[in-house]
């Protein structure tokens, strides 16, 4: 039987959107072409199979982009020209939020009512979109255009945010914000100004080293980066080698700011030890812990600084091939990064002969597709090979047997913008900056109720008071209730903690975390028990299902608070918390990952706190 024939086929716009991705199929059976070692059988389990799968997501995305979703016939042909089982794929493109696998308006926009966006109107929004439009996920009564909620769209900074998917020959994705309703139906109409772009509140600040070039320079010109000081750290990396590299990298005691806080040094040591070839390096840019947008601005305001950095993080770990994962909504950080790895392409700045030094290496860039757990390293591994999201066992870890199952190393955008600094400065002195455990300067991510919400650089040590005041405080001078440190994986503290130095020791010592940098500020006016329930329920959406305790727990656990706040209790309330504390045990105990090991640490936190959440 020829599995070919059956069924309606794929569109010609559908197959035009997959032809332009994996190439001209060759001609000559129904529903698409065989080409050796890519669509035939003969093929399958080759290795020309396996690596041709890791084009499953872009083929996905250039489908949904196109006609706004992805059709069983798109499906089965992407199946074919990647020999991909049907019912894998599918399982692909149903995991990730941003493909729809039945029909979706053409216009479609994507409004976030997350934990900021909330404190900023988000719920208003939504409800005046339903009005205007109708129910969330339905096309209005033109057919064509439509809304829905999403988690947060790393524009904290100037929330409440959107995104707006338009598909077409053009497929086009754009961010707004701050944006209202009739925002929103202003860009469903095709109106409506673009984004601004990224600026800083410390712009302009001497002191400043991370984010010295943000706003300040033009992110799309490769003389401008240079003229800013750019690619003399890569020289530098080449004239004094690899080894010499990792040496400044492990004086500088840089520690991951990806959230896992890993002493980068002794990672990509163990990636250049490793005998198996080749090398893969990966950045992750899949930013997607609500409060945290730090990547994205580094990306969008000096996306030449993260190709320099990945580039000599190649030269010490003999990484020859680089991927940039970043999340598919961050169309405007995507196109920044995508033109400065063309830019740096160009100059032989990547590619087969980097600056005459006879080192190959070049950078593939890869859309995430709404998925939050893509952000964890093996998981993201995962994406890229062309699979759903789930996480890996470890060990073994990525170092000895990563992506394509070869060591690799995985750096979070932040980490790797130090490395040009460190060794520009040289790594001891850099590890003069800050305090002993903590080495370096610190981007921190403010929102929320503070005057002057964004990115912040300071040095390590400075307090949770110090990075509240230079936002600004709280604006008409309304007291603290409560700060989310560490994003929806990290936990709420109460005023007192104000004295707090934003250290790795300091925040250890005193059960919270740094995480991806976050600080959320809520005043008296907050709606905690809203905001505790839509934290529930992004871990319930996000958890990729794969171990019971997160997949079940995740569940419970925002069932129970609906059930707390509801009033509407089969248990005491005492006996609901207990029920609460033993599932937030269950899931730190026995989840395969971070995500079910955290999904209870913000909840549990402010229920610890006396008197801060009336259930
Ligand atoms: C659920 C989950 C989500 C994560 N999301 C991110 C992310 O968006 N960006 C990131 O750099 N690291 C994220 N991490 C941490 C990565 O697994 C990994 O530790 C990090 O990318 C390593 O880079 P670093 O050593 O430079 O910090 C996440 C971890 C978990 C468990
Ligand atoms: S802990 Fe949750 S997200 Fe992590 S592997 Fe298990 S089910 Fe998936
Ligand atoms: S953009 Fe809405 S919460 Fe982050």
């Amino acid at each position: 039987m020829d599995l070919h024939v059956i069924g309606p086929l794929a569109s010609p716009a559908e197959r035009a959107a997959v032809d332009a991705v994996l190439g001209p199929p060759e001609s000559g059976w129904v529903g698409g072409p065989r080409r050796p070692g890519v669509d035939g059988h003969a093929a399958r389990g080759g290795h020309a199979i396996r690596s041709r799968r890791s084009q499953l997501l872009p083929a996905l995305h250039a489908v949904q982009d196109r006609v706004g979703w992805i059709s069983q016939p798109a499906l089965n042909y992407i199946s074919r020209r990647l020999a991909v089982p049907p019912a894998e794929a599918y399982g692909v493109a149903t995991f990730y939020a941003l493909f729809a696998t039945k029909p979706r308006p053409p216009v479609m926009a994507h409004v976030c009512d997350d934990i900021a966006c909330r404190v900023a109107g988000a719920e208003d929004t939504c409800a005046a979109l339903e009005r205007a439009i109708g129910p969330e996920g339905v096309a209005g009564a033109n057919g064509s255009t439509g809304w829905m909620r999403s988690p947060c769209l790393g524009l904290c900074d100037r929330a409440p945010a959107a995104l707006v998917t338009t598909a077409g020959e053009d497929g086009r994705v754009a961010s707004a914000a701050p944006v209202d309703a009739a925002g929103v139906l202003a860009r469903l109409d095709g109106g409506g100004a673009p984004r601004p772009p990224q600026r800083i509140p410390q712009q302009g600040d001497p002191s400043l080293r991370l984010l010295r070039r943000v706003g300040v320079i033009d992110p799309t010109s490769l003389d401008d980066y240079r003229a800013h000081g750019g690619y003399t750290a890569l020289a530098r990396a080449i004239q004094i080698g690899g080894e010499s590299v990792i040496a400044e990298v492990t004086a500088s005691k840089l520690m991951g700011r990806g959230g896992a806080a890993f002493p980068t040094g002794r990672k990509w040591a163990a990636v250049a030890a490793q005998p198996a070839q080749p090398h893969y390096l990966v950045c992750n840019a899949d930013e997607s812990e609500p409060g945290t947008f730090k990547d994205r601005v580094i990306l969008e305001g000096d996306p030449f600084a993260i190709v320099e950095a990945m580039t000599i993080a190649a030269v010490a770990t003999g990484a020859s091939v680089g991927f940039l994962y970043i999340r598919g909504e961050y169309p405007e950080a995507e196109a920044a990064v995508r033109g400065a790895v063309a830019s740096a392409r160009a100059a032989s700045l990547l590619g087969p002969d980097i600056l005459g030094s006879g080192i190959a290496f070049d950078i593939e860039v890869r859309r995430g597709a709404g998925a939050y757990i893509c952000g964890e390293e093996t998981a993201l591994f995962e994406s890229i090979e062309g699979k759903r999201g789930e996480p890996r066992n470890k060990p073994p870890f990525p170092v000895e047997v990563g992506l394509f199952g070869k060591p690799t190393v995985v750096n979070n955008v932040e980490t790797l913008l130090n490395i040009p600094l460190i060794l520009e400065m040289g790594g001891e002195a850099y590890a003069g900056i800050g305090t002993d455990g903590s080495t370096g300067p610190r981007l921190f991510c403010l929102s929320g109720h503070v005057a002057r919400p964004g990115v912040y650089e300071v040095e390590f040590g400075a307090t949770l008071g110090d990075l509240i005041e230079l936002a600004g405080g709280v604006p008409s001078g309304r007291a603290i209730r409560a700060i989310l440190l560490g994003g929806a994986a990290g936990v709420f503290v109460g005023p007192d903690a104000i004295a707090m130095p934003l250290t790795f020791e300091a925040t250890r010592a005193a059960g919270a975390t740094l995480g991806s940098g976050v600080i959320m500020v809520f005043d008296e006016t907050v709606d905690l028990v809203g905001t505790l329930r839509r934290i529930a329920q992004f871990f319930r959406d996000e958890s990729c299902g794969q171990c019971v305790p997160c997949r079940v727990g995740s569940v419970r656990q925002e069932e129970l608070l609906t059930r707390l706040a509801a009033g509407s209790r089969v248990r005491s309330r005492d006996e609901e918390l207990t029920l609460l504390r033993e599932i937030g045990q269950a899931m730190r105990d026995a989840s395969i990952c971070g995500l079910g090991q955290t999904a209870s640490s913000a909840i549990e936190s402010a229920l610890r706190q006396p008197g801060l959440v009336a259930l």
